[in-house]
């Protein structure tokens, strides 16, 4: 025999019997969505408001319900708050704790409105909010590039294709690199904000209501840009958790690939870097390790956002319009997105202005790679070699020094002149490392800064 719980106070109206007690476990949400509480007592007192207005509410009613909700609020967050499932979901919990409360003017908040519209806006709204805060986040990483790569504007290191070594970079150069796919992640959360930022408030159960409300007043009230156009799509409309998702998802590929870039760095392999032991850990076995967990972590943790971004578009799908009970399962991903995206730019950002740099070593491996073979091309062709030429010229050099174990900025002007006669005495400038980067001071090049 299956348990029973008291028939939900909200709606039991219609029914004959309660409902099972797994089912209320399993349809209910209110385990995730409590942490919407803020937002949906912010949206109820604005209906209340737009309610009172339209003289739904007397100001008697209006008073009394916000001051209850204030109080359920300082309860929820005092953990006094006593949550049931019975109830569902946070729509429900403060409603009828409202009523618990203040009696009769409980019961008439939901006037002319529905849990459909009002869980639309409590997402916007909540997710406005973290929007604002990844934004700031993502703000004080750029930062931190930018003030560390003004330090290590002359800091030597290869440029890689492949995982090659391509060219001779500044570290700084590289940082800003990185800063520039957090410019473009910030601009797509702002573009996601201002498209998400439309009041669902008053489209109700679907279609609509017969009470007079005003819409443009509580779009005003809850700091949005103005009302949906319409109520199916008000309900339904998931597209901006999508968006968000999405977003969210590339800026954890950004920090995966830094993430990727630093493990490399700190490995005794490449050691171009060392970090302060305060972001790293140790190993229970190996007394000598010194781990880059941050990264790793930021790495992995790439995939759950991915995952979440393929939950949502999963989600929608197949939905007919309007509300379905599928759209419950929005938040979860949601949540856990928003909280992973905002933590790993949290360790990146407390993390990224301490790397420090070590510059010998990485001017070694710059020397080690042929880094300079491009720029004795390009000296050959500023001597009226063409390019082709130039190419094959600089490769027969390469292979000589793989032979004798020399780089090309190694080699004198003899050893140089033997492979083309138009090398002149000054070509050593055009092949230091120095000169390679500030030849390329362009906008957008290496050597802008440097
Ligand atoms: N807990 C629900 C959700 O998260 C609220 C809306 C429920 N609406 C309904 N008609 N069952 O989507």
């Amino acid at each position: 025999m299956s348990e029973k719980v008291k028939s939900n106070q909200q709606w039991g109206g219609r029914f004959s019997e309660p409902v099972d007690a797994f089912v209320a476990r399993f349809t209910a949400s209110i385990d995730f969505d409590k942490r919407l509480y803020h937002h949906d007592i912010k949206g109820s007192k604005a209906h209340a408001k737009m309610l009172n207005k339209a003289s739904i509410l007397t100001d008697e009613e209006l008073e009394s319900i916000l001051h209850g909700l204030a109080d359920i609020e300082g309860e929820i967050e005092r953990g006094e708050f006593e949550w049931s499932v019975a109830l569902e979901d946070i729509h429900m919990n403060i409603e009828a704790r409202l009523t618990e409360k203040i009696g009769i003017a409980g019961k008439k908040l939901h006037t002319g409105r529905s849990r459909n519209d009002q869980v639309a806006t409590d997402i916007r709204l909540w997710l406005r909010d973290e929007i604002d805060n990844i934004l700031d986040e993502l703000e004080r990483l750029q930062n931190g590039l930018t003030e560390l790569a003004d330090k290590e504007n002359k800091t030597i290191m290869p440029g890689f294709t492949h995982l090659q070594v391509a060219q001779p970079i500044t570290f700084g150069h590289h940082l800003r690199a990185w800063r520039e796919m957090l410019v473009r992640d910030s601009s797509r959360m702002q573009d996601c904000r201002k498209r998400m930022n439309q009041s669902p408030l008053g489209a109700a159960a679907l279609a609509g209501t017969t009470f007079p409300i005003d819409r443009n007043y509580t779009a005003e009230l809850l700091g949005f840009d103005a009302p949906t156009a319409n109520s199916l799509d008000s309900v339904s409309d998931r597209d901006f958790a999508i968006e968000f998702c999405s977003a969210s998802a590339l800026v954890l590929t950004h920090l995966s690939r830094m993430s990727e870039e630093l493990v490399l760095w700190t490995s005794q392999q490449f050691d171009f870097i060392e970090m302060p032991d305060r972001f790293c850990t140790g190993s229970s076995i190996m007394p000598q390790k010194k781990n880059p967990d941050i990264p790793e972590l930021v790495r992995g943790k790439t995939g759950r956002v991915n995952g979440h971004l393929m939950s949502l578009l999963t989600l929608m799908k197949g939905q007919p319009l309007a509300y379905n009970k599928d759209n419950q399962e929005d938040k979860e991903p949601l949540f856990d997105a928003a909280d992973t995206v905002k933590d790993c730019l949290r360790a990146f950002a407390d993390m990224v202005p301490h790397i420090k740099s070590k510059p010998e070593n990485m001017r070694a491996a710059t020397r080690k790679g042929f880094a300079t073979a491009t720029d004795l091309a390009d000296y050959l062709v500023k001597k009226g070699v063409p390019f082709r030429e130039a190419h094959e010229i600089v490769g027969k050099a390469v292979a000589y020094g793989l032979n004798t174990g020399k780089d090309l900025s190694d080699m004198t002007l003899n050893e140089l002149q033997q492979f083309s006669g138009v090398i002149e005495y000054g070509v050593q400038d055009a092949l230091s490392l120095e000169g390679c980067v500030s030849a390329r001071g362009h906008v957008g090049g290496t050597g802008e800064f440097a």
